[in-house]
């Protein structure tokens, strides 16, 4: 029974995994911890795990107004659905208005270049306003996602994105919403962490190639797979990260289509992995251009020829 609202294992999740990287990734310097209320797994596992460390951590949780349009967290009315809202765990709750929020969207764009989702900016407006101008501050504030699944929400903040063609006005006159809808469009089409067939083709035929890392379960991989990649499903890159190569060799993740790799690849970026890519298309894409592709039993990573660098 997932019910994501109900079900320990959620913040449990964040004990296991988003506490332990803000410690390593701060030295154990982390000062105030800062997320938005959806679920509430993110604030309360972080912040237990947190304060398990250093009990002087301080954990701001941060929640839009009734009536809110940011999608992914809850008012307090709503929270009284998830049973994971323990308010007396944090030591501070922060009100942001869906303006505030906005706004916030496009001066992270605008001034940061971050391609930001509202529940983050709206997070970051919280931890503005808690804690103090302190150069003793190591304040870490979650971003849960960029703005990409929002194009709707920011057409109803941003209404005019869609009647503002580009080459209407000059640039002087420029709207400076329509300029974030269009630094959203380009940084979609060049995501840094993607590639595409044709530059795994090259990598693999250049004097460093990468392991060609397939996520999927191995009932999936034994189907149809990369020729030579080797299969870690994403469930156990974490368990069995001894078994990866160092965190210098470029690694390029694979599954059927592009998406579930993504996940393999941030997953990859957060166990340290500095060259990590994910394959737009995955495997579908490469056996259309006519590529190698091998269905056999699936191999682990430890057996395989040459470990899980044979790639
Ligand atoms: C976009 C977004 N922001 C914030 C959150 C809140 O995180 P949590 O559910 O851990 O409280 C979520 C949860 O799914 C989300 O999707």
């Amino acid at each position: 029974m997932l019910n994501q609202y109900k079900n320990l294992a959620n913040a449990e999740a964040h004990v296991r995994t988003t506490g332990p990287e803000i410690w390593r990734q701060t030295e154990g310097k982390v000062t105030h911890f800062v997320a938005g209320l959806g679920t509430c797994g993110t604030i309360t596992g972080t912040g237990r795990y947190l304060k398990q460390r250093n009990p002087g951590v301080k954990v701001i949780a941060v929640h839009p107004t009734e009536g809110h349009d940011i999608p992914g967290v809850r008012s307090i009315r709503q929270l009284q659905q998830t049973e994971l809202f323990l308010p007396e765990e944090y030591d501070g709750l922060v009100e942001v208005s869906d303006e505030d929020a906005f706004d916030m969207c496009l001066r992270l764009n605008r001034e940061e270049s971050v391609i930001a989702g509202p529940s983050s900016a709206m997070a970051l407006v919280g931890a503005l306003r808690v804690v103090e101008d302190d150069p003793d501050a190591v304040v870490v504030v979650i971003f849960p996602d960029n703005a990409f699944k929002y194009a709707s929400t920011f057409e109803r903040h941003f209404p005019q994105v869609r009647s503002a063609p580009s080459h209407a006005a000059p640039a002087a006159e420029a709207d400076p919403k329509a300029e974030l809808f269009d630094s959203l469009v380009a940084n979609s089409r060049n995501a840094h962490n993607t590639c595409e067939v044709d530059d795994l083709r090259a990598a693999l035929a250049g004097s460093q190639p990468p392991l060609v890392l397939d996520v999927r379960t191995p009932e999936v991989y034994a189907k149809q797979h990369v020729a030579g990649c080797v299969n870690l499903p994403l469930a156990e890159i974490a368990p069995r990260q001894g078994e990866l190569p160092d965190l210098e060799h470029p690694i390029v993740t694979v599954c059927n289509r592009g998406n579930m790799s993504i996940t393999g690849m941030l997953l990859l970026q957060s166990l340290g992995y500095k060259n990590v890519r994910s394959l737009n298309g995955g495997t579908i894409a490469w056996a259309e251009q006519g590529l190698p592709t091998e269905s056999a039993s699936p191999v682990p990573a430890s057996d395989a020829d040459g470990g899980a660098t044979r790639c």
